[in-house]
């Protein structure tokens, strides 16, 4: 157990931020890549398994690839997802990304704004997204625990369409500078969502957002929650290599995967979720009301990990580490080309599936198998109805 107290622990502020900003890409980068790499093994997304029809296939040509969520329309079903900004090293990562998002089409998210509002050459790293993507669609971001007031800055700051809001409460937990007191999360969260003036995503950045979390957003407005979960880029490691003394290795494995989070929420059978387990009443027990519209994210590695989000009902994928990693090894070029390429396979494998765009993944056959089905069991989801939602 650390025995790090609130007085012990190094105050926050610019400086401190800009270099947990380069931390978290030094850190994460080596998460993804070498011979440390932990990010791109094995994760839940490989307890899931299209059952394959050798003859129900539709032309790839014709496969509509459009996500559709409230009121936006995107080309793609997947986006880069919020992770910099702010410092110089980081905003030349920003500017590649906002160049790689205007050739791709792909909407895109910045990592927290904190450092922006507080710091004027800070607020230039994040600037320079909508200077390089007039025309895209861009997430401004904050966490919960900033005022209604900093998130509206933060959007008009980049001239956002959308508000990712951040709840963190693994990594602050763990992060030598962070917070530890997240009770009034849940009132700031429903504040910034009336006040932001622009849509707000509330995610999680790799703990995931069970299903208690979710009805609690949804009780509070939010309309749009991605789950973000485990799996991925793993902060709870990246804080841990970022303290001086108080181990919290002990703590690895945290928090629930993106699958699962997906599965339980659309459990109980309301509105799409109906169609997702095909049909109402795909748990037992009490109805647990009202979950938002779903994005996911947390450990995407490749075109099939989309398409099985989209199974288990996510409107659309964020893709924070997988596409860090290419950039930082190849630059703007090799992630232009690698989501051009996840583009066209991902139309091949809805091709593939008989899918003929992303709302009739909902109604594809899929198995849950290992722990995944576990969790199912022990959650009271009713898996064995996605395995035959097609017959
Ligand atoms: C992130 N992420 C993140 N999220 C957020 O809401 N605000 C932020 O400032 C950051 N910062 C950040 C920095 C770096 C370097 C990375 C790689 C990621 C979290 C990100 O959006 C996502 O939730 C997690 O990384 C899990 O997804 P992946 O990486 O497994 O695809």
């Amino acid at each position: 157990m650390s025995t790090t107290t609130p007085e012990q622990r190094p105050a926050d502020g610019p400086e401190p931020r800009r270099t947990r900003k380069d931390d978290h890409l030094r850190l994460a980068a080596e998460q993804w890549t070498g011979a440390g790499a932990s990010a791109a093994r094995r994760n839940e997304f490989d307890d899931l398994e299209f059952v394959h029809d050798a003859l129900g296939g539709v032309d790839s040509d014709e496969v509509d690839l459009t996500a559709s969520l409230g009121e936006w329309r995107w080309s793609s079903p997947f986006f880069i997802n919020g992770m910099t900004g702010g410092t110089k090293q980081t905003t030349e990562i920003n500017a590649q990304l906002a160049r790689v998002a205007r050739e791709t089409g792909v909407p895109m998210a910045c990592g927290s704004m904190s450092i922006a509002l507080e710091d004027a050459e800070a607020a230039k790293g994040f600037a320079v997204l909508r200077e390089e993507n007039p025309d895209g669609f861009l997430f401004a971001n904050v966490g919960a625990g900033r005022s209604a007031d900093d998130a509206a800055r933060a959007v008009e700051l980049i001239a956002a369409d959308g508000l990712q809001l951040h709840v963190n409460a693994v990594q602050e937990t763990v992060m030598p500078e962070g917070s530890r007191d997240f009770s009034s999360w849940l009132r700031d969260v429903e504040d910034i969502v009336a006040h932001a003036g622009v849509p707000v995503v509330v995610k999680e950045v790799g703990f995931g957002l069970t299903r208690r979390a979710l009805s609690r957003l949804a009780d509070v407005g939010v309309q749009i929650a991605d789950v973000g979960g485990r799996g991925g880029t793993d902060f709870l490691a990246i804080e841990n290599a970022r303290r001086q003394a108080g181990d919290y290795s002990f703590l690895t494995g945290y928090g629930q995967s993106a699958p699962a989070c997906l599965l339980e929420a659309h459990a109980d059978g309301h509105g799409s979720a109906a169609e997702i387990f095909g049909g109402p009443g795909g748990a037992d027990g009490p109805d647990r009301g009202f979950v938002p519209t779903l994005l996911a994210s947390g450990g995407v590695r490749n075109p099939l990990d989309v398409a099985k989000a989209l199974a288990l009902g996510a409107s659309a994928v964020g893709v924070a580490g997988t596409f860090l990693d290419v950039v930082q090894r190849g630059g703007e070029e090799a992630l232009s080309a690698v989501i051009l390429d996840w583009q066209t396979k991902l139309r091949e494998l809805l091709g593939l599936i008989g899918a003929g765009d992303v709302e009739a993944m909902r109604r594809t056959d899929v198995l849950v198998r290992g722990r995944l089905r576990e969790y199912c069991e022990l959650r009271g989801v009713d898996a064995a109805r996605l395995a035959r939602r097609a017959l």
